[in-house]
C-alpha cells in the first residue's frame, strides 16, 4: 500500500517533490515541449493550494555527476514560473548548506526549484549520503515523476526510505491507475500494439504481455524478425537473427494461449533510408531482396484497424514504421488516426509514439497519453518500479 498526496498533511511542511523536468531545450536553452511540466501541475498546484513549502527537484539530461550549464534547470524555472504566474527560485544546487538555508526560509504555499540533481554522481548511484543530503531538506517527500521510477536513483529510492513521511503525488498516481485500468481488470478485448525497431527491447514486455491480452499487433522494424521466423524472406529488411528462435516461441506461446497475433502482411519498401528515396509498396511475400520494409502498408493498416475497432482497451507503444521520414510515417499515423476513433480505453506510453499522436493531431481523443518512455515498458514488462516500491510503508 502506498501513500497518496491528497491523503497527507501538507499544510506547513517542507514537501520535497521529485518531479520529471526532463525536457528537451534548444540551442538557445528554451524549453520546447513542456509536455512534462504540464503534466506536473496538478500536483504542483494541489502542494501550494495545500500550503506546502514546495521544494521540486529533477535531473535534465545526463551530465554524469558534471556541473554543465547546458543540463541547468534554469529554463524550466522560468518556463514553470510563467506558467504559476509566481516567482519559482532556482537553487544554486540540489544540496549543501545555501540550499538548506533557501529551504528553511521558504514560506507556506511558496515554491523552489533545486539544480539538476545528476550534478552529482551519487544522484544515479544511490548514494547513502546524497540521498540523507537531500532527505535533510524535507519533512515530506512525494514521488510524482513517473518517468524516471524506473530507476533506483538517489532522489527516487533513497530519499523516501530516510524521510518519515512519503507519497505518490497526483501524475504518479494517474500513471498506475490508468495502467492498472488496462493491464489487471481491462474491458476486453484488450489489444497491445507494439512497435520500434528492435524485438530485443520490446521481448520482456511481449513474453509478458502474451499473458494478459486478447491480441497482439506487432509493426515496425521489429515485425520483421516475427515475419521471417514464420517462414517469409524479408530482403534487406532489419532483422535480429539471434532472435528468430525467441520470435517462434513467442508465437507458439500466443497459439497455446488463443491469444491473436497480427504482423504486417504488406510494407512500404524503399533501397535505403531517406526522405527523397523512391518507395514501393509490396506484400511481405514479394519484397525484393536488395530492398527493405520501412513502414506498414495500406493492408497492413487495415487490418489493424478492424482489430482496433472492435478492442475495448488498447495499449500502444512503439511506432509501426520511420515515422521520422514523411514517406514512412503513413502507417504510424493512419494508426494514431485508428487508436483514437476506437471505442476504446486507449492508454499510450513511449517517447516516439507520443510524438506521433501529436504530430497526427489525435493526442485530445486518447483516454491517456503516459508520460513514461522506460518506466511505461517496465510496467508492460510486468516488473515493479523502484520508486513506486520505494514508497511502500513508509
Ligand atoms: C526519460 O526521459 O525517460 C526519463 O526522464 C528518464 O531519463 P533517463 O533515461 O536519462 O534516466
Amino acid at each position: 500500500m502506498i501513500n497518496y498526496i491528497d491523503q497527507i498533511e501538507l499544510e506547513g511542511k517542507r514537501v520535497l517533490m521529485r518531479v520529471d523536468f526532463n525536457v528537451p531545450l534548444n540551442d538557445q536553452h528554451e524549453v520546447t515541449d513542456d509536455t512534462r511540466i504540464m503534466a506536473a501541475l496538478p500536483g504542483i498546484r494541489y502542494a501550494l493550494d495545500h500550503g506546502a513549502r514546495l521544494i521540486l527537484c529533477s535531473h535534465l539530461g545526463r551530465p554524469k555527476g558534471e556541473r554543465i550549464d547546458r543540463y541547468s534547470l534554469r529554463p524550466v524555472a522560468r518556463r514553470l514560473a510563467s506558467i504559476l504566474k509566481t516567482d519559482v527560485p532556482l537553487a544554486p544546487d540540489c544540496v549543501g548548506k545555501d540550499v538548506e538555508e533557501m529551504c528553511r526560509g521558504l514560506e507556506n504555499g511558496r515554491v523552489i526549484l533545486l539544480e539538476n540533481l545528476r550534478y552529482h554522481k551519487g544522484e544515479t548511484k544511490n548514494d547513502p549520503d546524497f540521498a540523507s543530503a537531500l532527505a535533510s531538506l524535507a519533512d515530506v517527500y512525494v514521488n510524482d515523476a513517473f518517468a524516471v521510477s524506473h530507476r533506483a536513483h538517489a532522489s527516487v529510492v533513497g530519499v523516501a526510505e530516510r524521510v518519515e513521511t512519503c507519497a505518490a503525488g497526483l501524475l504518479l498516481k494517474n500513471e498506475i491507475q490508468y495502467f492498472n485500468r488496462a493491464m489487471e481488470n481491462p474491458v476486453r478485448p484488450l489489444v497491445a500494439v507494439l512497435g520500434g525497431a528492435k524485438v530485443s527491447s520490446k521481448l520482456g514486455a511481449i513474453r509478458n504481455i502474451l499473458n494478459r491480452v486478447d491480441k497482439i499487433i506487432i509493426g515496425g522494424a521489429m515485425a520483421n524478425t516475427f515475419i521471417k521466423a514464420s517462414g517469409t524472406d524479408v530482403g534487406m529488411s532489419m532483422v535480429e537473427e539471434d532472435l528468430i528462435d525467441e520470435a517462434r516461441r513467442c508465437m507458439d506461446q500466443a497459439a497455446d494461449r488463443g491469444v491473436k497475433f497480427y504482423l504486417p502482411v504488406d510494407a512500404v519498401v524503399a533501397r535505403e533510408l531517406s526522405v527523397d528515396t523512391v518507395t514501393r509498396l509490396a506484400p511481405y511475400q514479394e519484397i525484393p531482396s536488395d530492398w527493405m520494409a520501412l513502414d506498414i502498408g495500406p493492408a497492413s493498416l487495415n487490418l489493424f484497424s478492424q482489430v482496433l475497432y472492435d478492442a475495448r482497451t488498447i495499449v500502444w507503444n512503439g511506432p509501426m514504421g520511420a515515422f521520422e521520414y514523411e514517406p514512412f510515417s503513413r502507417g504510424t499515423m493512419g494508426m494514431a488516426d485508428s487508436v483514437a476513433r476506437a471505442h476504446a480505453l486507449s492508454i499510450v506510453g513511449g517517447g516516439d509514439t507520443d510524438a506521433a499522436i501529436h504530430r497526427a493531431g489525435v493526442a485530445s481523443q486518447i483516454s491517456y497519453m503516459s508520460t513514461g518512455g522506460g518506466a511505461f515498458l517496465t510496467l508492460l514488462e510486468g516488473k515493479e518500479l523502484p520508486g513506486i516500491k520505494a514508497l511502500e510503508g513508509c
